[in-house]
């Protein structure tokens, strides 16, 4: 596997739509999702006040909604698309080995 990514959890472990939080051996919180075949990595903290997005829930195709004031974001890219928030999320690379979910390191 490429520098930079860690093995943090099974496909078969993440069920569609429902996020899952992991940290990484940096210390960074992230937000997994199985959506449609793809699984993808946000930042856990949501950019508005900080509330980790896995206790929020996929509201439709993509989109994941903030459990705390409801702003949301797109997790292919994490940007904002709904107030309160108005800066994005970071977004992480995802691979898919052996049915293994590998996250790639933003530090
Ligand atoms: S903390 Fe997420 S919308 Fe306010």
């Amino acid at each position: 596997m490429d520098a930079g990514f860690e093995r943090v959890a099974l496909v078969d472990e993440l069920d569609e739509g429902v996020p899952f939080s992991i940290d990484l051996s940096t210390d960074e919180q992230i937000c997994l999702v199985r959506f449609n075949g793809e699984v993808y990595a946000i930042s856990n903290t949501c950019s508005h006040a900080d509330f980790p997005l896995s206790d929020g829930e996929m509201v439709e195709d993509y989109i994941i909604e903030c459990g705390l004031h409801g702003a949301q974001f797109d997790v292919r890219d994490g940007r904002a698309v709904e107030l309160p928030a108005t800066e994005p999320v970071a977004c992480y690379d995802v691979k898919i080995e052996g049915g293994e979910v590998w996250v790639r390191s933003n530090v």
